[in-house]
């Protein structure tokens, strides 16, 4: 059986978009319109597995839309939408969760770490989070997923359950005139550098939406004037920066913003310290400050113009579903045949 070349991934509408958000997975989201049909979503069901204000939620969900065409998506390519217009990934989530086993959502550590030691009072929804994100996917048969390095363990239970379901109902499958596998068997696009940003001021952590400090993240709608300051204030060592990569071991928060530089940059990291190799962080935060606002501040400007206008976001969402559900619904009626359920 083979699949069509078909990208799906998605971003949470729970907090303002990062800097780790777009080098790890929006500015790598453009560049796929060229090769794959492409399917971005703003994933607002996932977003609500904790509690989120409602106004916030509309807010971020046309931020998160408004960056991915700010940051150079097409909305006449690239299908974009809000992952709530499309009923069957709800439908779909039920039935993995009656594939999935509950151990395998056990060993998740994200969910680990989310609910911490207060597991008998987090939501069932944040348990079975991993479910819906494999039925966001293969709802489309989706054969790439480009995410940072924080959701590999996410697309391998994706994966996990494909199989289960590709064998439980291998009968069925064969029986409906399908040659092979009914779900592909789905990679992760999680290579190059950034694909763990961390905190500014912690170069063990993640850069994330919910860091309580402020100057650890570098949010993609600070000012300019944010930015640089922030990049000033990460915590570094005393050292000078290396020549070559393998001088980063060992140095977490060097590696972080070397990584930045040359993920913003297009360059490969050994280049930047070529440049760089010998001077001192004086040189180099500048630089980066610099360089890190000639990215930002062109998408943060045209996210604002964007977000201005609800009618025009809200018509690129709705026409984004209507196509996301033509490609959905044929698949959907496939596995509710497969399943047993009768319509
Ligand atoms: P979310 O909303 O937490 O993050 C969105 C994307 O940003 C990446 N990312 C990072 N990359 C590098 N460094 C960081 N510090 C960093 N922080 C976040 C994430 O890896 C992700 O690619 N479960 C997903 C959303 C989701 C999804 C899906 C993704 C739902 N369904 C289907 C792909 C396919 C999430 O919470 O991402």
């Amino acid at each position: 059986m083979t699949f069509t070349p078909r990208v799906f991934s998605g971003i949470k509408p729970s907090g303002d978009l990062h800097l780790g958000n777009y080098l790890g997975a929006i500015r790598r989201f453009v560049p796929l319109q060229d090769t794959h049909e492409t399917i971005y979503c703003v994933v607002d069901m996932h977003a609500i597995t904790v509690w989120q204000e409602p106004e916030d939620l509309k807010r971020w969900t046309y931020e998160i839309a408004a960056a991915y065409i700010a940051a150079g998506l097409d909305p006449a390519r690239s299908i974009i939408f809000n992952q709530s217009q499309v009923m069957e990934h709800a439908e779909l989530s039920w039935i993995f969760n009656c594939v999935a086993r509950m151990g395998w959502m056990a060993r998740m550590t994200q969910f680990k770490d989310k609910a911490g030691e207060n597991s008998e009072n987090v939501s069932l929804g944040l348990f079975a989070y991993p479910s819906l994100m494999a039925a966001d996917i293969l709802l489309y048969k989706a054969t790439g997923v480009p995410v940072g390095e924080d959701q590999k363990q996410h697309l391998e239970l994706t994966r996990d359950i494909a199989k289960k379901f590709n064998h439980d109902f291998r009968k069925q499958i064969k029986a409906l005139g399908f040659k092979g596998d009914f779900f592909p068997i789905t990679e992760t696009l999680a290579t190059g550098p950034a694909m763990r940003v961390k905190s500014l001021k912690d170069g063990s952590k993640k850069m994330s939406k919910s860091d309580a400090s402020d100057m650890s993240t570098i949010y993609m709608m600070d000012d300019a004037d944010t930015i640089a300051k922030k990049i000033k204030r990460a915590t570094t060592d005393a050292d000078a920066l290396p020549s070559e990569a393998a001088g980063l071991a060992g140095r977490l928060e060097a590696e972080n913003l070397v990584g930045i530089y040359a993920a913003l940059s297009n360059r490969s990291v050994d280049d930047v310290l070529g440049e760089f190799g010998g001077q001192g962080w004086g040189k180099f935060k500048p630089a980066l400050g610099d360089l890190a606002v000639s990215v930002l501040s062109p998408i943060a400007d045209e996210m604002k113009r964007l977000v201005a206008d609800r009618g025009e976001m809200d018509a690129i969402l709705r026409g984004g579903a209507d196509r996301a559900r033509a490609i959905a619904q044929p698949i959907m009626a496939d596995i509710r045949n497969i399943v047993g359920f009768i319509r």
